[in-house]
């Protein structure tokens, strides 16, 4: 059975461009049985929800997705509290987050996952990664997002909750891990480029890797850091396969946008 994945499409940021349509098309072709979105649909939870609901509806493909941090943020924690948008996404029926999906042999098990600083460079101490800002830059889940007042707590909750997950499962069945946030230090950007020794510290946990191996894992997905990159680790499939912002693409220019969506795509084969 095929299944594709992509992460980050940015539905919102690249709004000048069909990503709905483009994805589409690319799913026509390929006849996935399944479609998996690693998070950052969109910056609002209403967009997020009606445009995996219009890759499903008009690809025929079913569509899963787990939320990445954009799709979280608030303007307004009074009116749209942090925790209340997450169990929003855990009731809709496409998301992952406490729900895992079985597939032939595979079961697909997800959630956005968090940080926990283990990342970022050991030149900064945990007190100065919890500022989340350096050097006049600000990590915008800061302004954004409520779990950031505890992000050691809120990464123990995700991997308890993924773990009690994977525990369930039978034995003989494979693990496709989806989180939006970043499990393995390869894929994290390196540290000498920019303010990134500091900004890694928001990218995942390496506490999410570790956990990984000592379950059947076979394919880890995941996005949020904005490289697409596959490698075979550990008898562990890891894809980060973030579409990104259109503006990002010109490392790869000349490209239409369905070209990037194709480059984007993953699809992988399991029994
Ligand atoms: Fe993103």
């Amino acid at each position: 059975m095929k299944v594709a994945m992509i992460s980050d499409i940015h539905v919102d940021v690249n709004g000048s461009y069909d990503i709905v349509g483009s994805l589409v098309q690319c799913l026509k072709e390929q006849k996935p049985q399944l479609l998996v979105l690693a998070g950052d649909i969109s910056g609002n939870i209403e967009t997020t929800l009606s445009t995996v609901e219009a890759i499903e509806s008009r690809s025929g493909v079913r569509v899963l997705f787990v939320p990445g941090n954009h799709d979280l943020w608030s303007e307004d924690f009074a009116s749209a509290p942090t925790e209340e948008i997450y169990s929003r996404f855990c009731e809709d029926s496409h998301c992952l987050c406490g729900h895992p999906f079985t597939i032939g042999n595979t079961v697909v098990i997800g959630d956005i996952g968090w940080y926990d600083y283990s990342f970022g460079s050991s030149n900064y101490s945990r007190d100065e990664f919890s500022l989340m800002r350096n050097r006049g830059r600000v990590w915008q889940d800061l302004l954004r997002n409520q779990w950031t007042a505890d992000n050691i707590a809120r990464n123990d909750f995700f991997l308890h909750r993924l773990e009690k997950q994977m525990m369930m499962q039978q034995r003989d069945k494979h693990f496709l891990m989806v989180t939006h946030m970043v499990p393995i230090r390869e894929m994290t950007v390196p540290n000498n480029r920019e303010d990134w020794g500091y900004f890694n510290a928001f990218l995942g946990s390496e506490e999410l890797g570790i956990l990984y191996k000592r379950y059947p894992v076979r394919y880890a997905l995941f996005g949020h850091v904005h490289y697409r990159q596959s490698i075979d680790r550990d008898n562990i499939h890891w894809s980060c396969r973030c579409l990104g912002y259109h503006h990002e693409w010109r490392s790869s220019h000349g490209l239409s946008c369905l070209e990037q969506i194709e480059n984007a795509l993953e699809f992988i084969e399991i029994g």
